[in-house]
């Protein structure tokens, strides 16, 4: 068993991002600016944004944080995007989710300029990731191809399957896999609330991807041996023990998977590092797509 190790890529990902960066410095271009849009006070979208900040800086981008309250009507928060659509020095939008109840999710990411859409959520970047284009992808599921693409992991013809068919990482990760390019190629099921015989089909998977967000819920006993397990859970359980009062916790039971698998991601030091390392290289993408500087 091999552990398939966010920092380690993640932090080889900054490093090629920053030597990028200083030349652009060097050459006396401005750097890529993302700009953060947090609704509310969510703990978990707190911590996301304020490391997806942290990280823009290490490298040397520009980073703005628009906080928002949590009441905040529709139009308001669309004339902030349209602000930042216009606004030419900004090169990335991101729109932290959940938003709170009274918006229209769909809304906000669709008004969101398609040529800014670091996160890849808007129905042009989706429409062209489909279609196998190059576009803006989800930075969760950009993060695991990554990953994978580090430690190139052989994918062509295997089974894959994704539980969890969310917008943001198990509908456009079984697409991802599916594709036609490097780390795609493979024959995937999307596994969902409905599938009947969830258990049976997991253990015939190659690459298994636990994207369904319950805790532990991947055991020992749906695991084929050697499979490649990718782990995207972090849901926080709460712990007085800790400093912070929570633990994150994966999808999948760790201990008791690990042995059986070839590869497998820990939670946390795993995929959710490389979700950021996704967010900045889309971000990248944007600025040179935008200012023809690279
Ligand atoms: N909420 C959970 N994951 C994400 C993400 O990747 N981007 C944004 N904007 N919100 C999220």
């Amino acid at each position: 068993m091999e552990i398939l190790d966010g920092k380690i890529a993640s932090l080889s990902i900054k490093q090629q991002l920053k030597n990028q960066i200083d030349t652009l410095i060097n050459n006396n271009h401005r750097p890529p600016h993302l700009a953060a849009v947090l609704v509310g006070t969510n703990g978990a979208s707190e911590t996301y944004v304020a490391s997806k900040v942290k990280n823009c800086e290490a490298i040397g981008f520009r980073s703005t944080l628009i906080r928002l309250p949590d009441n905040i009507d529709e139009p308001a928060l669309l004339n902030t995007i349209e602000k930042l659509n216009n606004d030419d020095e900004v090169d990335g939008i991101l729109v932290q989710l959940p938003l709170p109840k009274q918006i229209n999710e769909q809304h906000i990411i669709s008004a969101i300029d398609p040529a800014k859409d670091v996160d890849g959520f808007h129905p042009v970047s989706v429409g062209k990731m489909v279609q196998g284009s190059p576009s803006f992808i989800s930075a969760t599921p950009y993060g695991i191809m990554l990953l994978l693409e580090h430690y190139k992991i052989e994918t062509k013809g295997k089974q894959a399957v994704v539980i969890g068919r969310s917008n943001i990482v198990g509908r456009p990760m079984s697409i991802l896999l599916s594709n036609n390019h490097p780390y795609g190629n493979c024959t995937v099921t999307l596994c969902h609330s409905h599938t009947k015989n969830l258990k049976e089909l997991c253990q015939q998977a190659d690459i298994l991807v636990a994207a369904l967000g319950k805790p532990q819920f991947v055991t020992a006993d749906m695991v084929k041996e050697g499979a490649i397990v990718i782990d995207v859970g972090i849901t926080r359980i709460e712990d007085a023990t800790t400093k912070s009062g929570y633990r994150i916790k994966g999808d999948v039971a760790f201990d008791e998977v690990a042995p059986k698998t070839s590869y497998i991601t820990p939670v946390p030091g795993g995929v959710g590092l490389m979700t950021i390392a996704g967010l900045l290289k889309n971000t990248m993408l944007a600025y040179s797509q935008r200012s023809g500087n690279d």
